[in-house]
């Protein structure tokens, strides 16, 4: 097993990029099942989660290529399958591409998805937009049993807005008949981004980014050419790792856009933040303030990014409070953090955090990717030496995380863990 090994101390300069987006690239993906004729993909992340979801459309029939992080994928010729259990549950946007899959072969079955070590992660809103679609989507003893004549366009009020449903509802209306309205819709930036590559293959849709959705369903969808952007998530853990460390890094071909949670709360946290269109870059002072943080849907403080932000109010100036809204348990970095000196108290979703001087380098296990990233951002500024442990979290959403803290002038190495 590996595990990566960093070295504290380091303040991070410099200037980086990040990979395509891992979740607008597991969403197209998902969507991918509906051209009836080749697509090429650029730009998609190399990590095990598209690795693996691609495995799964080849068990549909699909033909994939990958020619570095480009991916030409055909998925013209497809056919009912019931994938690996196994495989099925190592991602849960599997679930995701259930609806596009019986949109185009009719009926198939796959096991449910896991939940994780961050919660539950129910799938009752997807449900609910596929049954109004007229699809029959039935659980038998752990596996959904599905099926659909022609997709009926419906209106459809998510009770949450979820991203998964959104995006899922989306792809499924796409080739219904007639026309979808999803209200409470998700407004994340990975909603705008496959509502684009839909659109790219022909779909009709108005509204993404907003609340309300409309697709208007089309009779068949063609392949197309999709740069996948960058990923927003990656680039704001290296901004805060730039900040929490006294550097200066610049993180350049991005949506600035994506990143203005974040840049305002490390203003807020007393970091000077310069944004042009397509770059952020960060100047820390040698120590951040505490400031309080609470996770909302888009365009709210991203959940994903809470946990790598808690370890840097861990050596901030003072008290924070770190509350998690979106998922009930997405808490496993911080009795983490406490083991190399965080001064957390956990009640809840919420942590209280009071900033200490120094961490101490400490062996640590990451319990999912975002607590993987927060305890290599908390290495960085640990006195000594941290292991972090089961990286293979890490490496489902960071390609090469590692690689990427170095080149900011990190001392971090992928290393054999006994
Ligand atoms: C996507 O997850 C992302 N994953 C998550 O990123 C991200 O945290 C989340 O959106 C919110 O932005 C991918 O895109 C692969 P949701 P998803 O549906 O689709 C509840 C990461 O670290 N819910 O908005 O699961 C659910 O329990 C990952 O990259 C229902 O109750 O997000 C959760 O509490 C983690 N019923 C909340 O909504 C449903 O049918 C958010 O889920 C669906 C969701």
């Amino acid at each position: 097993m590996d595990a990566l090994l960093i070295k504290g101390g380091k303040r991070l300069s410099g200037v980086i990029e990040v990979a395509g987006s891992k979740n607008i690239a597991l969403a197209v993906l998902s969507a991918v099942p509906l051209a009836q004729t080749p697509v090429l993909i650029r730009n998609v992340p190399v990590i095990s989660d598209t690795q693996i979801k691609v495995q799964l459309l080849e068990s549909f029939g699909a033909k994939a290529e990958w020619q570095g992080s480009d991916l030409r994928i055909d998925c013209s010729e497809l056919h009912s399958a019931e994938p690996d259990e196994d495989m099925v549950r190592l991602i849960r946007t599997s679930f995701y591409m259930l609806g596009p899959l019986v949109a185009r072969v009719g009926s198939l079955r796959m096991a449910a998805p896991g939940g994780c070590k961050i919660g539950a992660r129910p799938v009752d809103l997807h449900l609910k937009g596929l049954h109004a679609l007229g699809a029959k989507v039935e659980l038998d003893g752990g596996v959904y049993e599905a099926s659909a004549g022609v997709l009926r366009g419906s209106e459809v009020y998510l009770d949450m807005p979820s991203a998964g449903a959104t995006q899922h509802i989306m792809c499924a209306a796409s080739m219904a008949r007639g026309v979808t309205t999803i209200q409470n819709a998700a407004m994340e930036p990975e909603i705008v981004a496959l509502a684009e590559f839909l659109t790219s293959l022909g779909a009709k849709i108005s509204g993404q980014g907003s609340s309300l959705i409309t697709i208007e369903g089309v009779e068949q969808l063609g392949g197309s050419e999709y740069k996948i952007p960058a990923d927003r998530i990656q680039a704001g853990t290296f901004l805060i790792a730039g900040a929490m460390t006294g550097g200066n890094v610049t993180v350049k071909e991005i949506n600035a856009d994506d990143q203005t949670a974040v840049v305002n709360k490390l203003r807020e946290a007393g970091a000077e933040v310069e944004t042009t269109e397509t770059s952020v870059t960060v100047n820390a002072p040698n120590r951040l303030n505490g400031v309080n943080i609470k996770t909302m849907p888009h365009p709210g403080f991203p959940t994903d990014v809470q946990q790598p932000m808690a370890a840097a109010l861990c050596v901030a100036n003072g008290a924070s409070v770190v509350e998690e809204t979106i998922y009930e348990s997405r808490t496993g970095h911080l009795p983490e953090l406490s083991r190399m000196g965080a001064n957390i108290r956990q009640e809840g979703r919420s942590a209280f955090i009071v900033g200490v001087d120094k961490l101490r380098g400490a062996k640590v296990q990451a319990s999912d990717l975002r607590a993987g990233a927060a305890l290599c951002l908390a290495g960085l500024v640990a006195e000594g030496e941290t292991l972090v442990q089961n990286i293979h979290w890490i490496d489902r959403g960071y390609d090469s995380i590692e690689r990427k803290l170095t080149e900011l002038g990190a001392d971090a190495s992928r290393v054999q863990d006994s």
